[in-house]
C-alpha cells in the first residue's frame, strides 16, 4: 500500500493525458480517460491515478491527508505554457491603436517601435517593479490553470538588463507556486544602439553575454528570433553554436512571418523546440517530423495580429510532428495569458480536435520545455499538478466559451486555487 497526503476523489472524468510523451499523430487524440477517476499524491508526487476500486486496493491515505471532492467535475493535468515573454515592463496600447488604424506589426518595428518600445520600458524598470508585474501575471495564469511556465528574457538586450530580467525570474521561485523555466533571449532583436553595427551585437552576445548568463546559471534555454531583419539563418546558426557550446538547450523563433528555413535549422541543430511556424515550409514540416524537435504553435499571434495566415497545425500533426501550444504572452503580438483560450484558438483557428489541443497544452507542452518527466500528465512519478474544471464533459473545454471553468488548482500536491480563488500561502 502507498501512503498519500493528498487525494482527489471521484472526478466525473479524469483526463490523465498519460504517455508515452511526446504524442504524435493518433496518439495526440488519446486523453487516457478514467470515468469516476481518483488521483493521489504523496509529498507532491503522484502515487496513484485510476478507479475507486483500484484506489482502495493500492493507497492508504495518511492521517490528516487533504481530500478534494472531484464529483461533478473534470480533472486534467495543470496546463504547461512553453513559450512566454513574461518579464517585461510598460505596455503597447498606443501601438495597438495604430494597428487598428492599419499599421502592421512589421511597420511598427521598422519605425523603431514594437519590441524596442518594450526594451526602453524594461530597461527603465527596477527589478522590484518587474517582479511585481510578473507576480500579478503569474496569479492570472494560475487562476486559469497554468502550473508551469517558460519565460524568456529579451527586452534588456544588454548584459545588465538581460541579467536583471533573468534574476527576477529566479527570485520569483520562492514567492509563487508556479514552476518557471527560464530562457535567455538576448537574440530577440538587435538593440537600436547597434542598428548600424549589428555584427558587433552578435559578437557581444557570442563573446560575452551568452557565456556570462550561463556562468551565472540564470537560464536553461537559449532562444533566437530567426526572421529577415532580425537574425538571418547564418547568424542564427552561429548564435546557436555559441549557446550550445556554453551549455544551453535550444529554442528557435522560426518561420514566424517569413519562410526562411528556421524550422529545418532547428531540427538539424537539435533544438528542443521550433516555435511560431506560421510560414513553415513543407520541407520544414518533414524535417521536424523526423526529429525530436517539438513544434510550438502560438495561435494567439495570428489572432492578435489579425492575420489570415496560421501555423499549419493539421499538416504538422498529420506528418507526425510533436505539436504543442503556448500563449506567446508578450505586449506586442499576443497579449494573452490564458492557456484555455489558446486551447480554444487551437480548436477554432487551427482545426485541432479538443483532445489534440489538450494534449498539446499539457503532455507535449511539457516535452517542448524538457519537463515531460516531471509534469504534463497525471501518472505515478509525475508532480501532482492537477486542475478541477466545472464541466460535465471535457468537450466543454472548447464548447463553452467565456467563463473560467477552473475551480481548483493543485500544484506540487498543494491546493493553490480553491473555488476559483487563490489560496494565500507561499509555495
Ligand atoms: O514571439 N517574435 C518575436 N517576439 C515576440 C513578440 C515580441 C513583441 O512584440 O514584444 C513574439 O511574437
Ligand atoms: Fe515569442
Amino acid at each position: 500500500m502507498r501512503s498519500a497526503d493528498c487525494v482527489v476523489a471521484g472526478c466525473r472524468q479524469l483526463l490523465t493525458c498519460r504517455g508515452p510523451v511526446p504524442k504524435r499523430k493518433e496518439a495526440l487524440r488519446d486523453l487516457g480517460i478514467v470515468e469516476k477517476g481518483w488521483v493521489a499524491s504523496d509529498a507532491g508526487t503522484i502515487v496513484f491515478a485510476g478507479t475507486e476500486k483500484e484506489f482502495h486496493q493500492a493507497v492508504r491515505p495518511a492521517d490528516g491527508a487533504v481530500w478534494v471532492d472531484g464529483s461533478g467535475m473534470v480533472a486534467c493535468p495543470g496546463f504547461v505554457d512553453p513559450h512566454t515573454h513574461l518579464p517585461f515592463a510598460g505596455n503597447r496600447e498606443r501601438e495597438f491603436g495604430l494597428r487598428l488604424q492599419g499599421w502592421t506589426y512589421q511597420q511598427l518595428a521598422a519605425e523603431g517601435l514594437g519590441i524596442q518600445t518594450t526594451v526602453k520600458a524594461t530597461r527603465a524598470a527596477t527589478a522590484d517593479e518587474l517582479r511585481a508585474l510578473c507576480l500579478r501575471r503569474l496569479d492570472e495564469m494560475l487562476l486559469t490553470g497554468t502550473t508551469t511556465v517558460e519565460a524568456k528574457s529579451g527586452y534588456g538586450l544588454n548584459l545588465e538588463d538581460e541579467v536583471k530580467q533573468l534574476e527576477v525570474l529566479r527570485d520569483l521561485g520562492p514567492l509563487h507556486p508556479m514552476d518557471i523555466v527560464p530562457t535567455f533571449m538576448g537574440a530577440h532583436e538587435v538593440p537600436l544602439e547597434f542598428r548600424y553595427r549589428r555584427d558587433q551585437y552578435i559578437d557581444l552576445l557570442v563573446g560575452t553575454v551568452i557565456p556570462e548568463v550561463r556562468r551565472r546559471g540564470l537560464a536553461e534555454f537559449f532562444d533566437v528570433f530567426c526572421e529577415p531583419g532580425v537574425f538571418s539563418l547564418e547568424e542564427t546558426a552561429a548564435l546557436i553554436r555559441a549557446a550550445k557550446e556554453a551549455g544551453f538547450k535550444i529554442k528557435v523563433h522560426a518561420d514566424e512571418f517569413t519562410t526562411l528555413g528556421g524550422a529545418e535549422l532547428a531540427a538539424k541543430m537539435g533544438a528542443v523546440s521550433a516555435e511560431h511556424l506560421i510560414a513553415v515550409s513543407e520541407e520544414g514540416v518533414r524535417k521536424l517530423a523526423a526529429s525530436g524537435t517539438a513544434a510550438i504553435c502560438l495561435p494567439g499571434v495570428s489572432f492578435f495580429l489579425m492575420m489570415d495566415k496560421r501555423a499549419p497545425a493539421r499538416a504538422l500533426i498529420d506528418a507526425g510532428v510533436a505539436v504543442a501550444l503556448a500563449t506567446d504572452f508578450n505586449p506586442g503580438s499576443s497579449h494573452l495569458l490564458s492557456m484555455l483560450f489558446v486551447l480554444q484558438l487551437g480548436v477554432f483557428t487551427l482545426r485541432m480536435g479538443v483532445e489534440e489541443a489538450l494534449n498539446a497544452c499539457t503532455a507535449n507542452a511539457a516535452y517542448a520545455i524538457d519537463r515531460h518527466h516531471q509534469t504534463g500528465t497525471l501518472e505515478p512519478g509525475k508532480k501532482m499538478d492537477l486542475l478541477l474544471l466545472d464541466m460535465s464533459d471535457y468537450l466543454s473545454l472548447a464548447y463553452k466559451l467565456g467563463p473560467n471553468p477552473v475551480r481548483w488548482v493543485i500544484k506540487n500536491g498543494k491546493v493553490v486555487v480553491r473555488d476559483g480563488r487563490k489560496v494565500d500561502a507561499a509555495r
